[in-house]
């Protein structure tokens, strides 16, 4: 029987999202109403932080946190070269410079040792923060970049755009979920279609910091505020200050309505994720299709299912013939020209390009039926195996 197309991931829209919606639209505030907060809070709540911004997306939201630590032209902030490009843009766009450090080949997230040789290997100051990814839904260990960054005094922004309802066992068997503030000083989701949870555009900040908070929420409305506390002066009902310099990174009202909708039923998306890579790591056990290692603990949220196969481009090829629109996650980012523009070049991390000719995201989605599922594992074997 011939398939429908089946892409790499899609969003999951029912009947009592577009209630949300059309009430929301109907409400008095289409934007900077009560939803916005309403969505925070239930956000906050969901992955165990004390405060959450909403914002336009998740590179609005990474922008964001660079502003918020101060990120400018003297700092020098390490990530990871398997992430989608924003993850690394943050800092450009605060005229800061960008040191990537190699993966761990196993989970091909950013490799604690790398970072840590890079940190012993220049003089003391030469660095300001890390940003990790939780790539494919991977919980990174944060309490082991927070022991790492505290020695040198380095702050940590974790990009969980992949990742809520992931999480980490910490040393003291304690699940640490992603975005929970307990390690990070600040976390990033987003909330584009593909992901866990679908605004249309959207993004997230979560933190435990009351102080990057309060600038966050400043920073998202052109760097005005208008609490008579903050203002220095006041001359009435319509006054206002700018502060700082800010941008227009705003959720509206009926972005934010999906949201929490959506987040209703983000604990049953992640269970139907996490099934779906149980059936896909039975098909592939024992075979030429290599998925990456993820956690033993189940706190893996599989925004992507990555697997690493000798025929990448021919297994993409072929899936493609057959109507499986599966993905490439990612190309490294310092081999990307702007990033080679500035004196990057291909060969620096051979992890992540080692990585980068071998993996493909299947799909992983919640509205992926058993039976796509299986077409997908059998074209996959038939290929390797052909
Ligand atoms: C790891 C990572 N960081 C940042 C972003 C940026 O998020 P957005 O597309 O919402 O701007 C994405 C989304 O593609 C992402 O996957």
């Amino acid at each position: 029987m011939a398939m429908n197309p089946i892409p790499y991931g899609k969003q999951y829209i029912n009947q009592e999202d577009i209630d949300v919606v059309v009430k929301a639209l109907t409400a008095e505030f289409l934007t900077q109403g009560p939803a916005i907060k309403q969505f925070e809070d239930e956000f906050a709540a969901y992955v165990g932080a004390k405060y959450a911004v909403a914002v336009s997306n998740g590179t609005a939201a990474l922008h964001l946190c660079a502003m918020a630590l101060d990120v400018n032209e003297q700092s020098n902030v390490i990530t990871t070269p398997i992430t989608f490009a924003a993850s690394a843009n943050c800092v450009k766009y605060c005229g800061g410079k960008v040191t990537f450090a190699d993966i761990d080949p196993e989970t091909a997230t950013l490799d604690i040792n790398s970072v840590r040789k890079l940190l012993e290997s220049h003089p003391r100051g030469t660095f300001s923060g890390i940003i990790p990814v939780d790539f494919a839904g991977y919980a990174v260990n944060l309490e082991a970049f927070r022991k790492l960054a505290d020695e040198y005094g380095l702050w940590i922004i974790e990009d969980a755009c992949h990742a809520p309802g992931g999480f980490f066992v910490d040393s003291k068997g304690v699940k640490q979920y992603c975005g929970n503030g307990m390690y990070a000083d600040l976390a990033i989701f987003s909330f584009h279609p593909v992901k866990h949870i679908a605004c249309g555009e959207g993004g997230m900040i979560t933190t435990n910091d009351e102080a990057l908070y309060k600038k966050l929420l400043i920073y998202r409305t052109h760097g005005i505020t208008k609490d008579a506390v903050l203002m220095h002066e006041n001359h009435g009902g319509w006054y206002y200050e700018m502060q700082e310099l800010g941008y227009n990174y705003r959720l509206t009202d009926f972005q934010a309505a999906l949201g929490s909708s959506q987040l209703k039923r983000a604990d049953e998306g992640l269970a139907k994720r996490r099934q779906i890579a149980q059936t896909y790591d039975k098909a592939f056990a024992g075979t030429k299709v290599t998925p990456l290692e993820v956690h033993k603990d189940g706190g893996n949220a599989y925004h992507l299912y990555v697997v690493k196969v000798a025929d990448r481009k021919g297994l993409y090829d072929y899936l493609r013939t057959n109507q499986i629109f599966a993905q490439v996650h990612y190309i490294p980012v310092h081999t990307l020209p702007y990033y080679k523009g500035l004196g990057h070049k291909k060969g620096d991390f051979p992890n992540a390009e080692a990585y980068y000719d071998q993996c493909i995201s299947l799909p992983m989605y919640p509205t992926l039926t058993n039976e796509e599922q299986a077409f997908v594992i059998n074209k996959v074997l038939e290929f390797v195996n052909g």
